[in-house]
């Protein structure tokens, strides 16, 4: 695990972004895990930035997302399929049709997980997987007491992850999905890069356990000790307890 402290976010930043263009015009069809949230803005408009002055091009590119809730209707704003295709793939190359992410609205929920499981092992598994951290510790939607070897399916959120994500509801708590579709810890696990990203003092708890922590299902961040390539990119708050 490389552990990399910087006090400007915008410089961790381009170190994530720097991964995925290297990668990319290494490989131009490479596999990007995307993931939502405050934690990887910086990272979609460094790379936006680049696609637009530097001629990095996602046209042969793939991705694959996540995780979503369950149940928002489709035109939904904080429904992750259109939340990513706001902060990167309507400003990028990126074709939408490559973009694969889980549907909270599908019939069969747990047939719609095994299916994006087989789609990503199909697509040949992530390449580089970007992160961020709950402040419980969570990776993706995988809450505490996810198991540590777990595949995509649905789960519950806890009431921290639900009042963390009330700011993207109008500060409604109860306007937040109680259930959600999420990558397992072990289907991140099985990405090739993991580069997670964290700022801020509230996140603080979560590096500690994900760095120094004993890997525990209660802080299920803490299980990237055991991948082979993991970057940590934070902050000077983020890093305070470390
Ligand atoms: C959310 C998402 C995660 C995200 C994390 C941190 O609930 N499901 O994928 O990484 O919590 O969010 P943020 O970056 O906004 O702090």
């Amino acid at each position: 695990m490389e552990v990399v402290i910087n006090p400007s976010t915008e410089q961790l930043a381009a170190l994530a972004a720097g991964a995925i263009d290297a990668l990319l015009r290494r490989r131009p069809d490479a596999v990007l895990g995307l993931a939502t949230g405050s934690s990887p803005l910086k990272v979609y408009d460094e790379l936006t930035r680049r696609h637009t002055e530097e001629g990095l091009s996602f046209a042969s590119a793939r991705a694959f997302m996540l995780d979503e809730y369950v149940g928002l209707p489709l035109d939904h704003p904080e429904r992750y399929r259109n939340v990513i295709e706001r902060d990167l793939v309507g400003r990028v190359d990126l074709d939408p049709a490559a973009v694969r992410s889980l549907d909270g609205l599908a019939e069969d929920l747990p047939a719609a997980c095994a299916a994006y499981e087989q789609a990503i092992v199909d697509a040949g598994g992530v390449d580089v997987q970007i992160l961020g951290l709950g402040t419980d510790g969570h990776v993706a939607f995988n809450e505490p007491g996810s198991s540590l070897a777990s595949r995509t399916r649905i789960k519950t959120l806890t009431q921290q992850t639900r009042l963390d994500n009330a700011r993207f509801f109008g500060d409604d708590v109860e306007a937040v999905p109680r259930h959600v579709l999420t990558q397992g810890l072990g289907t991140v696990m099985s990405a090739k890069h993991l580069v997670v990203l964290a700022d801020g003092r509230r996140k603080a708890q979560a590096v500690h356990h994900l760095v120094e922590g004993p890997v525990t299902a209660m802080w299920p961040a803490s299980v990237l000790q055991l991948h082979p390539h993991v970057t940590v990119l934070v902050d000077d708050a983020a890093a305070g307890r470390l």
